[in-house]
């Protein structure tokens, strides 16, 4: 069958599409990136925020509708996972609704003559599974998935389940063979990575080895860290470690300390501060960002207020920011009185407007250095080659003189937000 599919969501689901596409191709089937000759198409979708589902579910109906022949219609992620057997009945387009853990199960269903919905959790590890990863030089490793840490807000715990890590002996394994594929950038995935432990190894550790298994020829990253796990051990080991990148996602949510106990955050904002100093003095050049919600249920506005000092005063590279979002099954749901959306949006238009300053500045803060980027492919525009910095910086090249995977000394030109232009340093 002719296979079309489509991500939506966190890296989490971009490397589930991956894995997808691998169990489809053992099966036999052909994935092409093409809607309109699809036979079967594959949405596979996130809950995380409602604008995110109702995008999500408004793509399956338009997917649909491209085909000369209705193709049959798949609806895998995070919303399957949500609503299951209701989105049978809810949307007629669809054929199946299958759960981020049953994936395997999909080429069998296909021959099916009725609509199903599998939303069984925790019985799949995808060990067997050769992923067909599309993002050369680039690579995602999951080291665990699921979540245990039940944030009042958030879905995803419901969504992926509980916490289970993957044996080292595996990961490592698969690293071994991206580095020898060539691969030059390893991004270690998890909900919670901090949380990672399997028979007495913990992040750090894992960490720890996957550098060394990945040598001088491949960089490493991970997403995300939870703030209340992120120990010392883990700050030392990327500090001396030189392919661990020096960038760290550590989503603060609020800045108010009674805000972050109602989402159930577990740190306050001294104890954050105190992480984020350390890592800033482990290494001066590490690049920081965040995930911010504004109007949380009950947040006064001068409690806001604290978010928005917290933005100054850590000054992160770049900021994810959300307006809360009410979720089914979370405990936020319980808490009133609820900020009205207008206000919420005021809100986080005040956190946009800010951060993009920030960003503007902290991205001219390194015009005129030089550094090394990693070749990931074609840019947008012709002509240009796109590249990554080690902090994750995306750094346009303005010849087609390169190859994705090489390593290029670069001397930042030009900013332009978080986009910068580099042009190589001539080393003779
Ligand atoms: N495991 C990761 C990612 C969680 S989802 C982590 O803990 O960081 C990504 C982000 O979405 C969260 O960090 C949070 O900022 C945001 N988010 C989650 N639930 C939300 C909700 N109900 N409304 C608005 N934003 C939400
Ligand atoms: Fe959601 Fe919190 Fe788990 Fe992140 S740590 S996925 S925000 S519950
Ligand atoms: Fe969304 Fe699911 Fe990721 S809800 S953020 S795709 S884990």
């Amino acid at each position: 069958m002719i296979c079309h599919i489509e991500v939506y969501g966190c890296q989490m689901n971009v490397h589930d599409g991956e894995i997808l596409s691998g169990i489809l191709k053992a099966a036999g089937h052909s994935v092409v990136n093409n809607a309109k000759i699809a036979e079967a198409v594959f949405v596979v979708t996130c809950a995380v925020r409602e604008h995110a589902e109702t995008r999500a579910l408004g793509r399956v109906t338009h997917l649909a509708g491209i085909p000369e022949k209705k193709p049959l219609m798949v609806l895998c992620g995070c919303v399957a996972q949500e609503h299951g057997e209701r989105l049978l009945e809810k949307m007629k387009l669809l054929d199946f609704v299958i759960g981020p853990d049953a994936y395997h199960m999909i080429p069998e269903l296909l021959h099916e003559h009725r609509r199903i919905a599998v939303t069984e959790q925790g019985i799949e590890d995808y060990e067997q599974v050769t992923a067909v990863r599309e993002q050369f030089p680039r690579s995602f490793v999951t080291v665990m998935r699921g979540c245990d840490n039940f944030c009042t807000y958030c879905i995803v715990p419901h969504v992926r389940g509980r916490e289970r890590s993957r044996p080292a002996e595996l990961i490592l394994k698969e690293v071994e063979g991206l580095v020898e594929a060539g691969y030059g950038e390893i991004t270690l995935l998890g909900q919670n990575v901090n949380s990672y432990i399997h028979n007495g190894m913990n992040f750090p550790e894992l960490l720890e080895k996957v550098s060394m298994v990945t040598g001088n020829k491949c960089r490493v990253r991970f997403v995300t860290s939870h703030p209340r796990d992120l120990t010392e051990e883990l700050a030392s080991v990327m500090a001396y470690r030189d392919n661990i990148c020096n960038q760290f996602h550590l989503p603060a949510q609020s800045g108010n300390d009674r805000v972050l106990k109602a989402m159930g955050r577990g740190y306050t904002r001294k104890e954050y501060l105190k992480k984020v100093t350390m890592l800033k003095d482990l290494m001066p050049d590490i690049v920081l960002s965040t995930d911010m919600i504004a109007g949380f249920p009950g947040e006064r506005p001068e409690e806001f207020e604290d978010t928005v000092s917290l933005l100054k005063e850590v000054r992160y590279d770049y900021a994810f920011l959300f307006r809360y979002s009410e979720r089914q099954q979370t405990a936020a749901l319980k808490i009133s009185p609820a900020v009205p959306v207008k206000e919420r949006l005021e809100r986080l238009t005040i956190l946009q407007e800010l951060q993009a300053e920030i960003t503007l500045e902290k991205s001219r803060e390194i015009v005129g250095r030089e550094m090394t980027v990693l070749v990931t492919g074609q840019a947008r525009r012709a002509g240009q080659m796109a590249s990554r910095t080690m902090g994750n910086r995306l750094v346009i090249l303005e010849s087609l003189d390169f190859t994705p995977g090489e390593l290029v000394q670069v001397r930042i030109v030009r900013a332009d937000g978080y986009t910068h232009f580099g042009e190589p340093v001539d080393l003779r």
